[in-house]
């Protein structure tokens, strides 16, 4: 029988990347919801780095569940706001994330067009509480911010983040696009070469 494993994410948009991306790995994926948490069960997100975040969010989760656990901590930096949202990328203004797309809009309204470079960064971490092993691993993906919203697919900030490329936001992207450019995708390659060697072995 194949091992569980554990995508620690409430995020809606996140599962659906991450299990295409790691899909080939001889495991049984369960999400939060699997183990009957709610929809919108929120996983504490107390450190002020992403690496931080994504360790608490493997360890308490694998901790509950006993479960070999995959976490991911993400967040969006913009160049002219000096990193900001960063960390507090979900949680930058009240409300849902078109309001955050908003906000960032607006702030950047006055910036020029050669100055709004952007990049996305994803930690991932791996916990497996039999040995107490954690592992983690990073991706960062640069782009920029255009001046209106694009596309519906994804979700976040993705339809304000333009990959100059392909010519299109990542909401304008098929979820395989996105992931084989993405911060995520870069992330959880190397994830995945992670859990065959040190984890599944
Ligand atoms: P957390 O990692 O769950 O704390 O939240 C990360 C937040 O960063 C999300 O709620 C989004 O606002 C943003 N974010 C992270 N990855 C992406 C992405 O791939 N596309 C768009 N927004 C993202």
């Amino acid at each position: 029988m194949s091992r569980k494993l554990l995508i620690a994410t409430g995020s809606k948009g996140k599962f659906p990347e991450i299990v295409k991306e790691l899909g080939a790995l001889p495991v049984e994926f369960l999400s939060l919801a699997d183990l009957g948490y709610p929809a919108d069960y929120e996983i504490e997100e107390p450190a002020m780095t992403f690496e931080g975040n994504a360790i608490i969010k493997a360890m308490t989760m694998g901790k509950k569940s006993g479960l070999l656990t995959l976490a991911d901590d993400s967040g969006l930096e913009v160049d002219a706001l000096g990193g900001r949202p960063g960390v507090f990328s979900a949680r930058y203004t009240p409300g849902e994330d078109a309001d955050r797309c908003v906000k960032i809009l607006q702030e950047l309204r006055n910036v020029p067009d050669g100055e709004r470079g952007a990049q996305f960064r994803c930690l991932v971490a791996i916990y497996d509480p039999e040995t107490e092993k954690v592992r983690t691993c990073e991706g960062i993906y640069r782009g920029r911010i255009i001046r209106e919203e694009h596309g519906t697919n994804g979700f976040g900030y993705d339809p304000i983040f333009y990959n100059d490329e392909l010519g299109k936001t990542n909401a304008e992207m098929s979820m395989e696009k996105k992931n084989s450019v993405s911060h995520r995708g870069a992330a959880l390659k190397k994830a995945k070469e992670i859990l065959i060697k040190e984890f599944l072995n």
